[in-house]
């Protein structure tokens, strides 16, 4: 089955005053936001803040202390078999490590279409052949994660991501691990699903590329977002103190 090239997918996001402790710590401390709209959002912030717990909160991963996601006005229900299917839609890339070392790199795009999508061995090689081919990764399909350059693999996870069809795409630091060279194939993929107008939510150190890419900035301090807006308004006229210092800080070197 061909990729479309251009999704119609809108996706609506609410979360409502979630809160996440661990231990002591007050991790989230009721993070609100209402997007009409997702596209592209970028999470910004100073380390420690909390934007992987919250990512992890998207993706199903762990559950929110209190307070409530709804996605297209559906609450996210913390239970199964709830859970279980909101996961199935989500396609997540993390900093690294995100491939089975023992699998091929075909073999690690199949096995979750089969064992967690259902779909059939040869449907499920078909796909997979298809998105390699696209991303130009072909040639690598039978390579152990270990054969494959940093970068490759990490666009071999993106594959394995959007693999499962996902209705959202969350990426969490993707080239953190990465040197320069290698960082630039992995953004570039990430821009080219930007412009076939997937919805993803993207973690990144990297102002840059935020900046580039971003249809909304999301800073993200002390587990409160302390800003939210367009990369104008957030990188040119933030409102907060704590958001202003950060940028001053990591765009001075
Ligand atoms: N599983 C856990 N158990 C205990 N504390 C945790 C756990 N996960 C995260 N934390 C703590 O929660 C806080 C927020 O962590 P989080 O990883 O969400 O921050 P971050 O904004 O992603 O930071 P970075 O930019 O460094 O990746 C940190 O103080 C961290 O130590
Ligand atoms: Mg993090």
């Amino acid at each position: 089955m061909a990729v479309s090239n251009h999704l119609e997918q809108v996706m609506k996001l609410v979360l409502d005053n979630i809160c996440k402790r661990f231990g002591q710590q007050l991790v989230l401390d009721s993070v609100s936001a209402s997007l009409d709209t997702v596209h592209t959002l970028v999470l910004i912030g100073p380390s420690g803040g909390g934007k992987s717990t919250l990512l992890r909160i998207l993706a199903g991963l762990i559950p929110p202390d209190s307070g409530c996601m709804t996605i297209d006005n559906e609450p996210v229900l913390f239970q199964e078999p709830s859970l279980r299917n909101h996961r199935r839609q989500i396609g997540t890339v993390f900093q690294a490590f995100n491939l089975f070392p023992h699998l091929s790199a075909l073999r690690n795009i199949t096995l979750p279409l089969i064992q967690v999508h259902g779909l059939s061995e040869s449907d499920a090689d078909e796909r997979a052949h298809e998105i390699l081919k696209r991303f130009q990764l072909e040639d690598h399909s039978r390579k152990h994660p270990a054969a494959l350059s940093g970068g490759q693999r990490q666009r071999v996870a993106i594959a394995r991501a959007i693999a499962i069809r996902p209705r959202l795409l969350l990426f969490d630091e993707p080239t953190s691990a990465l040197d320069p060279e290698m960082t630039a194939e992995v953004l570039e993929m990430i821009q080219e699903l930007r412009h076939e107008g997937r919805d993803f939510v993207l973690v990144t150190h990297q102002m840059g590329f935020a900046r580039g890419i971003a249809d909304q900035v999301g800073f993200l301090a002390n587990g409160r977002i302390a800003e939210l807006g367009s990369v104008e308004q957030v990188f040119n006229r933030p409102t907060s103190r704590e958001c202003a210092d950060f940028l001053t800080r990591v765009l001075k070197y």
